[in-house]
Formats: C-alpha cells, sequence, structure tokens
C-alpha cells in the first residue's frame, strides 16, 4: 500500500530545474500573454453557441460567471504550487511531490484529457470558422466533408436535405496535422509572434463587444433564463434551461477558462517563476473572465438564443446584421486564434508525457525518446496528434468538449486538496506566493469544481468512468513496476 503514496522528493525537482538548461526568457507579461494565448479560443468562438442555444438561453453570462468563480479559486491553488515547485510538469509533478505516486498519475491520466481533448475541440472550432472563411470567398466544403456523422446528419435534416451514410471533418483532421509538423520540428512559437496573436484576439473580442453593443435588443434577454425542458432519449433524462440547463451550460463553457494553468508549463522558461508565474496564471484569468461574461452579454443581445449559430456563434452574430467586413475580421482572427490554442495545448501534452516518461511511469522510448536534430520528443508528438485527428474527424464537438472539461474540473478539484495537504505536512518551505485563507480558497475549489461534474451529461460521466479505470489498470500493470521509485539504485 505504501508504495501508492511513494513521493517524488522535493530535491530530485529542484535538481532536474537547475539541469533543464531552457532559455530563462519570459517576463511577467510574457507569461501574462501565453495564458491569455492558451485561454482564448474555442469556448468562447465556438461552445458559447451550444451552451446558450441549447441549455442556458440569455442567461449564458450567468454560466460564465459560475465557472469563472470555480477556476478562480482553482487558478489560486495553482499559484501557491507554481510558485513552491516552478516545474513543467504542472499538476501532475505537484502531485507527485505531495500526496503520492498514485494519485499524481490519474492527475497524469486526467491531465491527457484535459490537454489532448483540448487541443481535439479547438481543431473542430477551428474547421467551423475555416469553412465559414472559405464560404466568404465563395467555397462551400459539402457537409459531409467538414463534419462528424451526427452533426452532418443534424445540419442536412434541418436543409431539408439527403442524409449522408458516411461523413469525415476534412479541416480538422488536417490543422491537426499541419500544428504536429510544426511541433515535431520544434519551431516555438517565439515569444513576440505570440504577443501579436494574443493582441490580435483581444482587438477582435473587444471589437466584438463594442461594436455588437450597439445591435443590442435588450429584448432578446427575456425570459433571461428560458422554462426548464426534460425530455428523455434512450431512457436518459436531459434538462435543458432553467436553473440546471444554466450549470450544464457553466461545465461546457468552463472550458472557456482552460489554459490558464498552461502557464505552469513553461516555469522553466521564466525569468522570475517563482513570482511572475503565480502572477501570470491569476491576472489571465480575470482579464479573460471580464472578456467573457461582456461578450456573452453582447451575443444574446444581438441574437436571439434560439437563432444563434452552434458552428461558429460569434461571426455568424455580425453576419446577421449585415456587417460582413466584421465577419471577414472575426473569422481571420478566430482561425489563427484556435491555431495558437492548438499549439499550446499540444505543445502542453508532450511536455507532461515527458515528465511522467522521465519519472518511468510511461514508456520512455515512446515518450521520452528526443528527436537527434530537432530535439523535440518526436514519437508522442506524431502518436499525440494522430489520436486527435481520427477524434476530431469524426467526433461531435461537445461531446469532446464535455470530455475535456470532466478531467480538467477532476484535475483542478486535486490541485485545491494537494495544496493544503502540502501547507499542511510541509509549512516551513519557501512559498514566495500564499493562497490567501488555503483551507476555505482549497475547499471551495474542491467542492466548486465537484459541483460541477455532477451537472455532466450522463453519457459523459460514463465515458469518463471508463477512463479513469483503464487509468487504474495502466498504473497496476504497467507504471507502478516502471516508476523510477521501484528502483532501489534510483537517485534523483
Ligand atoms: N480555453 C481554451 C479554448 O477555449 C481551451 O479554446
Amino acid at each position: 500500500m505504501s508504495n501508492l503514496f511513494r513521493k517524488k522528493p522535493i530535491e530530485a525537482f529542484q535538481a532536474e530545474m537547475k539541469k533543464s538548461g531552457l532559455n530563462r526568457v519570459l517576463t511577467k507579461w510574457g507569461l501574462t500573454s501565453l495564458g491569455i494565448g492558451a485561454i482564448i479560443g474555442g469556448g468562447i468562438f465556438t461552445l458559447t453557441g451550444i451552451a446558450a442555444h441549447d441549455f442556458a438561453g440569455p442567461a449564458l453570462a450567468l454560466s460564465f460567471v459560475i465557472a469563472g468563480i470555480g477556476c478562480m479559486f482553482a487558478s489560486l491553488c495553482y499559484a501557491e504550487f507554481a510558485s513552491v515547485l516552478p516545474v513543467e510538469g504542472s499538476a501532475y509533478s505537484y502531485a507527485y511531490g505531495t500526496i503520492g505516486e498514485l494519485f499524481a498519475w490519474f492527475i497524469g491520466w486526467n491531465l491527457i484529457l484535459e490537454y489532448m481533448m483540448g487541443a481535439t475541440t479547438v481543431a473542430v472550432a477551428w474547421s467551423g470558422y475555416f469553412v465559414k472563411l472559405l464560404h466568404l470567398f465563395h467555397v462551400d466544403f459539402p457537409i459531409w466533408l467538414c463534419n462528424d456523422l451526427a452533426t452532418a446528419t443534424e445540419k442536412c435534416t434541418a436543409a431539408g436535405l439527403a442524409i449522408p451514410s458516411f461523413a469525415f471533418n476534412l479541416p480538422a483532421f488536417i490543422i491537426t496535422w499541419i500544428v504536429t509538423a510544426i511541433l515535431v520540428k520544434g519551431i516555438k512559437e517565439a515569444a513576440s509572434t505570440n504577443n501579436i496573436i494574443v493582441i490580435v484576439k483581444i482587438a477582435v473580442v473587444l471589437f466584438v463587444i463594442i461594436v455588437g453593443a450597439f445591435y443590442i435588443n435588450t429584448a432578446n434577454w427575456h425570459p433571461f433564463i428560458p422554462d426548464e425542458v426534460k425530455t428523455i432519449t434512450d431512457g436518459v433524462e436531459h434538462v435543458k434551461f432553467g436553473f440546471g440547463g444554466v450549470l450544464t451550460a457553466a461545465t461546457i463553457v468552463f472550458f472557456a477558462y482552460i489554459g490558464f494553468d498552461a502557464v505552469s508549463t513553461q516555469a522553466g522558461e521564466a525569468i522570475n517563476p517563482k513570482k511572475d508565474v503565480p502572477f501570470a496564471i491569476v491576472a489571465s484569468l480575470v482579464v479573460c473572465t471580464i472578456l467573457y461574461i461582456l461578450v456573452s452579454l453582447v451575443l444574446t443581445g444581438m441574437v436571439r438564443y434560439d437563432q444563434l449559430d452552434k458552428a461558429a456563434p460569434v461571426a455568424s452574430a455580425f453576419s446577421g446584421i449585415g456587417l460582413n467586413w466584421a465577419v471577414f475580421f472575426i473569422t481571420i482572427a478566430a482561425t489563427a486564434g484556435l491555431t495558437s490554442v492548438m499549439l499550446v495545448m499540444m505543445l502542453g501534452q508532450t511536455r507532461i508525457f515527458l515528465g511522467m516518461a522521465k519519472d518511468g511511469l510511461l514508456p520512455k522510448g515512446l515518450f521520452g525518446t528526443l528527436h537527434p536534430k530537432f530535439k523535440t520528443p518526436y514519437r508522442s508528438t506524431l502518436l499525440v496528434g494522430a489520436i486527435i485527428s481520427i477524434i476530431a474527424s469524426i467526433t461531435p464537438i461537445e461531446k469532446i468538449s464535455e470530455m475535456c472539461s470532466m478531467g480538467t474540473l477532476l484535475a483542478f478539484g486535486m490541485v485545491c486538496v494537494a495544496v493544503m495537504i502540502l501547507r499542511y505536512k510541509k509549512p516551513e518551505l519557501e512559498r514566495p506566493y500564499k493562497t490567501p485563507a488555503v483551507y476555505l480558497v482549497g475547499t471551495l475549489g474542491v467542492s466548486f469544481n465537484l459541483f460541477l461534474m455532477k451537472f455532466v451529461r450522463p453519457e459523459t460521466w460514463v465515458a469518463f468512468l471508463i477512463w479513469g479505470a483503464i487509468g487504474i489498470i495502466v498504473y497496476f500493470l504497467y507504471s507502478r513496476k516502471s516508476s523510477n521509485l521501484n528502483n532501489p539504485d534510483y537517485k534523483p
């Protein structure tokens, strides 16, 4: 039993940090910009459509407030950890140093959902905007070639077209392989390139808020929370609208906040990680929360919730009012912005795999080998690219994004628990940043994240439990034995 709680010594992390050899170039604002670059993406540009149309109605803004509060608690806990252990493995490493191996493994397993399914969701969102962009140039993809089968069937039925027997999301497939190729070659986004994309993204979001505000019809906000509707499909109850629908929408738009924790994976490249990483985590989240609440109010004010487009709601809201030049601008910015989220998410995933492989929990040959020339973990990058490209081309976006949110909610909850344990067990550690009222914030963070998980749809829960069970099996069959800590000769 005690093996399950063996911990990686804090000294081992410190030794690894010294050896990492990465260039420390990122400033406080550079890190904040990276955070914003990873946060603003498919959540706001795409999922707002589904969340308002299918679940929350005009109360979408309330869903954003609820999800934002939950993330704020988690971000304060992440910030303390990042100041104590500014290492690249993020929540996985924090847990390995504090609670123990099985817990850390389980977090790492859930981070796969966060990063890999996150990138997959964004690939599908990218496809929605790219198809919209081509449409502006009068090039139209056939529905079966830019959607999964379920979505293509829904669209064809709505348009009175023949239902296809096969469908494949080609743009999502192609963008995944382009991003994979960039990551294998290791063309790391220079901080300046990222800053430019972030400026474009913020500019477009501000544009939507300011220009859109002139087109708000307040009648669209009534009723703010439409009446609850319960339906039963295949014996499973589905709730939309009402406060239950607002909470389900909160679990969907929770996705929009994911990414603030990606800042913590950049700790190795920060000039002053102990102070600047915590700052950037909290600052990027605060900026995005404010922007999101305003965008959702504007969108649901411009277009009645049941008329919102589910694939590219922001651009469509502007085409609805005839501002076609704005549609062009928004679509290009969203397409570029989504590409950068994919890059950061896939990069984060391969780094977490690398960390787990170095610790012996995953096969080193597949996940830990660097390319002789490019010095990137090319095998795992190719594997990640292959998995993402296949799932993205055949699965509806809401199914993938919910799996991503589930994994992330659990990982965030676990970080809140871990920060309290570390405070209790090792009060003497140097903490350049301390979570305020840690036991209160930590408890609220765990409760909030678990509470939101309760509102995820039943079929997502089933998939999530199967995923968790596979993780535990892999741990007991492979990782427990191959762990560095299982080797009596292991020295940090
Ligand atoms: N928060 C990121 C997005 O919305 C993952 O795309």
